[in-house]
Formats: structure tokens, C-alpha cells, sequence
């Protein structure tokens, strides 16, 4: 059985289709890309996967769940994480402050009502603590540890991005774009998070349009284009498919 599994949904934005009849099924561990040109639905997918955005048709099961209908807290805390694709992180709080604040039990996305939970949590469990060092050493933000998190450049919030969302011992990771905006040099190194991540077991859906970046991390590449999926398999063949390469109008990247 898998992990997740995407069963022809749809999401209609004012009569629009944004997303498909599009099917997914991950198995656990497993590691997919997800690529497409812009405007394709793959943000939307993720949305409609971990809770913000309702889907007009279709059903979505995780860890032998049917969850539809279930909000994204309750997602998050059955261990479906996601991150986004511009980062959610609280400006004026540390870099450590936002792990605290992103931690396990953490079921809901206020701001203050998570800041106040975490404050007092804080001097009561230093699990947390030791848990939030161990990912900021993963994801190389260590040394920015009491920093603001608003003196992060774009690429160190897409790192932060990633190490709150580990924060809840997720399963199943949905990243939306975690290479847009990292310095080409720290590129590598971010593909090996992921692949530590990914040693991890976490089964992981990394959304890119580089279709070569993709290709060198990924053993399955999906690509969307108008909201449909129009290829599922090994990244070789589908850079070579006739569709994706029209979708790309040739330029595939
Ligand atoms: N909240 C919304 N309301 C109305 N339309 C939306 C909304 N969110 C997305 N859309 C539309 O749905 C389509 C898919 O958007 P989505 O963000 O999922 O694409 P994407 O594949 O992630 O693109 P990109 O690569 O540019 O991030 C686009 O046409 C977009 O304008
Ligand atoms: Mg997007």
C-alpha cells in the first residue's frame, strides 16, 4: 500500500482547473520530482495534498487514511509535512526560535498562540532544543542559530524553510521549490540535505523546473503541464517524451 496516494483529484479556481484529474501514489522512503513550466498546478497539488487548498473531486489517503477532509494540522501531525515555495518564516523571531516553533506538537499556524507554547516549553524540554541544533546542523544554519531570521539571505530562508518542516518528524516531505533562489554554489550541497533527508526515510516530492537538476537526485520524475500530469517515469525517458518536450517547447533545462 502506498504512503500517499493522489486519486484523480481536481481544483477548480472560479470555474478554472488548476489542477486535473491528477494521480499520484508514493510508496514510503520513496523520492519523485515533480517538474513542470509555470502556472502547471504543481503548487496547487501540494496545497490540495497537505490542506490549504479544497479539492473540487477526486480523494487523497495517507498512511492508510483517508484524509480529504481532514484540515492541515491534522495532516501535519499524521506526518505529512510541506514547505513553500516562498518561506513562511517569522521575521522577527531567531533562527532557532522558529524550529522551536514549528516542533511536533505544534497543531496550528498562529503565530503568537505557537511563540507563547514554545516560550514556555522551551525551559521545560531541551529535547526540543537538542532536536532544532541537530537539523540546523544538517541544513548548515548553525552558526546563524541566534540570528533573526529576517537577516537570512533567500537561500539560508529556503534552508530554514526546510529544517522547520523537519522539526515535526515528518513521513512524507512535499518541498515546492527548495533550490529557487540558493547561490548555484551551495546548490550541491543542498542536494545533499536532501539526500540525507532522504536517508532518513522520508519519502520526499521536490518540486523543480530544472529538469537536469532533478535528474541527477530523483529515480522518478512526474511533470505537469495545465494541470495535468503528462509524465511519470525514470528521469531519462521522460526528458525524451514527446509531450514534455513540446511543454518545454523544446527548451527542456
Ligand atoms: N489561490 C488561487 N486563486 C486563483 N488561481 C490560482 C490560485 N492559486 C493558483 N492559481 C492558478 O492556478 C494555476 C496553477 O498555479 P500553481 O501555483 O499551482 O502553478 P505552479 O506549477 O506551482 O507554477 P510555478 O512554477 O510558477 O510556481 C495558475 O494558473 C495559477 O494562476
Ligand atoms: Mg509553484
Amino acid at each position: 500500500m502506498a504512503l500517499l496516494d493522489i486519486q484523480s483529484i481536481e481544483v477548480e479556481f472560479d470555474g478554472f482547473r488548476a489542477v486535473d484529474r491528477v494521480s499520484l501514489a508514493l510508496e514510503a522512503g520513496e523520492l519523485v520530482g515533480l517538474a513542470g513550466t509555470n502556472g502547471a498546478g504543481k503548487s496547487t497539488v501540494f496545497g490540495a495534498v497537505a490542506g490549504q487548498v479544497a479539492i473540487t473531486r477526486g480523494a487523497i489517503r495517507f498512511a492508510g487514511q483517508d484524509i480529504t477532509r481532514l484540515p492541515a494540522h491534522r495532516r501535519a501531525s499524521m506526518g505529512l509535512g510541506r514547505t513553500f515555495q516562498v518561506p513562511r518564516e517569522f521575521g522577527s523571531l531567531s533562527v532557532l526560535d522558529n524550529l522551536l516553533a514549528a516542533s511536533p506538537d505544534e497543531g496550528h499556524e498562529s503565530l503568537l498562540a505557537a511563540w507563547f507554547a514554545r516560550a514556555s516549553a522551551r525551559q521545560t524540554d531541551g529535547r526540543l532544543t537538542e532536536r532544532a541544533d541537530e537539523l540546523l546542523g544538517l541544513t548548515r544554519l548553525s552558526a546563524l542559530r541566534g540570528q533573526p531570521a529576517s537577516a537570512l539571505s533567500g537561500g539560508q530562508k529556503k534552508l530554514l524553510e526546510l529544517a522547520r518542516a523537519m522539526m515535526r518528524a515528518p513521513t512524507c516531505l512535499l518541498l515546492d521549490e527548495p533550490f529557487a533562489g540558493v547561490n548555484p554554489v551551495l546548490i550541491d550541497q543542498l542536494i545533499e540535505v536532501l539526500r540525507a533527508i532522504h536517508a532518513r526515510g522520508v519519502a520526499l516530492i521536490v518540486i523543480e523546473h530544472h529538469l537536469q537538476a532533478l535528474k541527477s537526485l530523483v529515480p522518478r520524475l512526474l511533470v505537469m503541464d495545465q494541470g495535468q500530469v503528462i509524465a511519470d517515469g525514470a528521469p531519462a525517458a521522460v526528458l525524451d517524451d514527446a509531450r514534455v518536450r513540446t511543454a518545454y517547447m523544446g527548451g527542456v533545462v
